[in-house]
């Protein structure tokens, strides 16, 4: 009785079966859609002052930052793996950061340092560096700061100015991550003007004001500087037509590619934005992003290892061409093996 009945609704599959292509680790490898390979993964790595220095991002277990040194031996590693892209981002000295950023753009700073030694040392690989004022301001803030507000096109000719020297220092991709309005056309056609027609522009296009970037300022030393907080520049997260609106103003102003960020909570972002435009499209796996993962392995809560791999292979589900990971190395490794 009970088994004619079973038999009957099975009736309506009429040999359809979806676990077929899932009985065997082979099979699931000839049907799966997507794939994660080192080749898309950006390793943004944090830079300090000193010889043989590296100091614990302590809300980042695994994450150091490194002095230059260092970081040079660092870019060597990733790009012996295969990986295509660093990111760099200087923890400056505090007396280097001032109200107006200046240090910015000195073309001898951190970044312009690490960024000289590490094309010198490894050309092969790529080197990616923010444009935004937060390393380098006494407020933590993106950009310069006038009775609590933050001045767009002020900011600008700062930025610009951050921007050549980083291309002079052997920057190969520029990344605005500041979200300030008309910057990366202001920076495309600086760029043009002083030579530089062959560095790219990755704009940090829908940037939204996170929670998750919490352990990135412990990073670079700018979150127990910040007065109040940075939604009167980047995006609010109920939104998602206005993400579609600033990546539309930085392709036309001239963005080589573009960036979601956070990643994880903002997949569909990604989603539209690869849909919409035809433009390669970037992902950002934030810190606290980062921190979830690794902090929960450490609990014993969850595998980091197979918890990594699943949480960057949906961002190319999701239509990502990249992904920027403190995770690269690691996943690389992986990969390789
Ligand atoms: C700053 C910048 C931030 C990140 C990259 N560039 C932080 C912020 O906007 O406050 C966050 C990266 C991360 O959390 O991993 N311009």
């Amino acid at each position: 009785m009970t088994e004619s009945w079973i038999k009957h609704d099975m009736d309506f599959l009429g040999g359809r079966r979806l676990r077929r292509t899932r009985r065997t680790p082979w099979m699931r490898d000839l049907v799966r859609e997507t794939v994660l390979t080192q080749q898309d993964l950006i390793w943004p790595i944090f830079v300090i002052e000193g010889q043989n220095e590296r100091t614990a991002v302590k809300t980042m277990p695994g994450v150091e930052r490194l002095s230059i040194d260092l970081a040079v031996k660092a870019a060597k590693e990733a790009a012996a793996e295969g990986i295509p892209a660093l990111a760099l981002f200087p923890n400056t000295r505090p007396e280097t950061r001032s109200e107006n950023g200046a240090e910015a753009y000195n073309p001898d700073n951190l970044v312009c340092r690490a960024l000289r030694a590490i094309k010198d040392a490894v050309p092969e690989i790529g080197l990616i560096a923010d444009v935004a004022l937060d390393p380098f301001t006494s407020h933590g803030h993106d950009g310069l700061m006038r009775d609590g507000h933050i001045l767009n096109d002020e900011t600008i000719d700062v930025l610009i100015r951050q921007a050549l020297v980083q291309s002079a220092a052997g920057c190969d991709i520029i990344a605005p991550s500041d979200m300030m309005d008309g910057r990366i056309g202001a920076i495309r056609t600086a760029m043009d003007q002083a030579g530089y027609q062959d560095t790219a522009i990755m704009a940090y296009a829908a940037k939204y004001a996170s929670a998750f970037y919490g352990p990135f300022r412990e990073a670079v030393g700018s979150g127990n500087r910040l007065t109040g907080d940075k939604r009167t520049y980047q995006m609010d997260f109920g939104n998602s037509e206005e993400a579609l609106r600033e990546v539309a103003m930085d392709i036309e102003e001239g963005a080589d590619m573009v960036m979601v960020k956070p990643g994880l909570p903002y997949l569909d972002i990604v989603r539209r934005v690869k849909d919409n435009f035809s433009v390669p499209v970037f992902a950002y796996q934030v810190s606290g992003e980062y921190a979830m993962i690794a902090i929960a392995a450490e609990a014993g809560a969850i595998d980091r290892q197979t918890a990594m791999l699943e949480s960057l292979g949906a961002f190319k589900r999701a239509g990502a061409s990249g992904i920027l990971t403190y995770f690269a190395l690691d996943v690389a490794r992986f990969l390789n093996r």
